[in-house]
């Protein structure tokens, strides 16, 4: 797939001649398209004069930013302590399973991305699930097999 690069050029001319810029010039980037495609860090490298392992260095470091692209939805499951006491692992397991891939993936339709993260800060909730901007606490394997259905079948309509 190939990437429409103009939003790119736009963005690193208004970071141009910021200093420290590298950051949220990345953060913008990934707003647009939901990851930082590698088409985006060959143009800030050529153009900033950075080089890309610099750029690399920066994305794989915070947790933040995605290399590749992100699913319609993304499916937080937290491993704090009060979930994994809760049964957070199982749930991770369970949603691997189901999804078809592993944490850090991306299932092949583009639906879910699923992630791995640390406390959700709501642990009287354990164990806590997040689907974009949702949380759904108390979760059970039933529970979350219901819920992505009916996300499934949202894309079916
Ligand atoms: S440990 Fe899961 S919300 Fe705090």
């Amino acid at each position: 797939m190939t990437v429409d690069i103009f939003e790119v050029n736009r963005i690193v001319e208004k970071y141009r001649k910021k200093k420290g810029a590298l950051i949220p010039l990345l953060q913008e980037i990934q707003s647009v398209y939901g990851y930082v495609p590698k088409e985006a860090i060959e143009v800030i490298s050529r153009e900033l004069s950075v080089y890309p392992v610099e750029i690399y260095g920066i994305l794989t470091f915070y947790t933040q930013f995605y290399l590749t692209p992100r699913g319609k939805h993304t499916i937080k499951v937290c491993q704090g302590t009060a979930c994994h006491v809760m049964g957070g692992k199982e749930i991770l397991e369970y949603m691997a399973d189901k999804l078809g891939i592993a944490e850090g993936g991306t299932t092949e339709d583009g639906m879910f991305s699923l992630e791995r993260v640390a406390c959700l800060g709501c642990c009287g909730m354990a164990p806590v699930v997040m689907i974009d901007e949702d949380f759904h606490g108390r979760c059970t394997v039933q529970k979350l097999q219901g819920l992505i259905d009916s996300y499934r079948d949202e894309k079916a309509k």
